[in-house]
């Protein structure tokens, strides 16, 4: 039904499309993560609020479908802004959630993972985007920041699955997991994308990603171009000035020349950085470039 009133995009741009396994939304592979968009560290508002606006809006009108959030950056306040930068949204937009965490006033990530805490999530999510329903909303487990703690997440995917039961939730992705916990996810409910720490110099997830290919599901990478800290690599920028294009371009590349079941969702404050970003989908790596930047996370690379 949905997919029907969807625009089609031409199968090139934006680095190609894919549909989320068992459902009808389709996504260009380049997408947005819109983290950045609140203020330094994901905490309070922008120093520019039109620029933000302006971002998004630029996004969506370059083919852009997938947007990334979550109602805990700012807090809320990235939701808000998506919500006035473009509700009412486009048909063909998938805007992608998580739930699991909230911050306390001391700008700290706290696990929010207790089934009250979920359903608040869900509801606060609902509230600051404007929507009914959630399209998709990944579980993150809070682990650390760069790497998943292997404990269980089922009761937590319990809660999320009982409340796509009652409507509020269309689809159900994980974040921060291990390849042990998607198992067991996958064991209660229909996973639809895997978000974890993955780029050219954090390959710890090359297995997993495979796995994922061959079920057909997502994988999208967070900190695609390093998170707080981007990438640097000399042979990342010797290769970037061979191409002529920037580093983070061919970072960006490399990670849709990895797997086609690679979606990015780079974030950037800044619409000429959001350009560069998309550019990358033109972007075409040799099997010896490849190479090249294949052996960057063997290196010692400063990231
Ligand atoms: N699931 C999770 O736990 C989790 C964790 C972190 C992030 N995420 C999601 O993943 C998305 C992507 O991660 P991220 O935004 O943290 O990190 P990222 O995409 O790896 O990098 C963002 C950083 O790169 C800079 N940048 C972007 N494009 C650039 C360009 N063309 N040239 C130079 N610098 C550029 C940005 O600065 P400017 O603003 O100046 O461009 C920003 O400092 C987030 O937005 C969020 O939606 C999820």
């Amino acid at each position: 039904m949905r997919k029907a009133m969807r625009k089609t995009m031409p199968e090139a741009k934006l680095g190609g499309q894919f549909t989320f396994p068992g459902t009808s939304l389709t996504v260009q592979r380049i997408g947005y993560g819109a983290m950045q968009l609140a203020g330094p560290g994901a905490w309070g508002p922008p120093k520019d609020p039109d620029g933000a606006i302006a971002v998004l809006r630029e996004a969506v009108a370059a083919g852009v479908n997938h947007i990334d959030t979550a109602d805990y950056y700012g807090p809320h306040i990235t939701n808000q802004i998506i919500r006035k930068a473009l509700h009412p949204y486009p048909s063909e937009l998938v805007i992608v959630t998580k739930l699991g965490a909230v911050r306390p006033p001391d700008k700290s990530w706290r696990p929010a993972i207790s089934p009250q805490e979920l359903a608040a999530g869900v509801h606060d999510n609902l509230r600051n985007l404007g929507l009914d329903a959630l399209d998709i909303v990944n579980y993150r487990a809070m682990g650390a920041i760069h790497g998943p703690a292997d404990e269980s997440i089922a009761e937590q995917m319990t809660v999320l699955a009982d409340l796509r039961r009652e409507g509020l939730i269309r689809n159900i992705g994980l974040s921060n997991v291990t390849a042990a916990q998607v198992a067991e996810a996958q064991a209660i409910t229909g996973i639809v994308c895997v978000q974890n720490n993955y780029n050219l110099a954090q390959r710890r997830d090359d297995a997993l990603i495979d796995d994922l290919a061959r079920q057909g599901i997502p994988y999208v990478p967070f900190f695609p171009l390093g998170g707080f800290t981007p990438l640097q690599s000399s042979t990342l920028s010797e290769v970037a000035g061979r191409l002529g294009a920037n580093p983070m371009q061919v970072a960006l590349a490399w990670l849709l020349h990895r797997s086609p079941n690679i979606l990015l969702i780079p974030g950037t404050s800044s619409v000429a950085h959001l350009r560069e970003n998309l550019a990358a989908g033109q972007l075409t790596l040799s099997p010896q470039i490849l190479a090249e930047l294949g052996g960057i996370a063997a290196a010692d690379v400063a990231h």
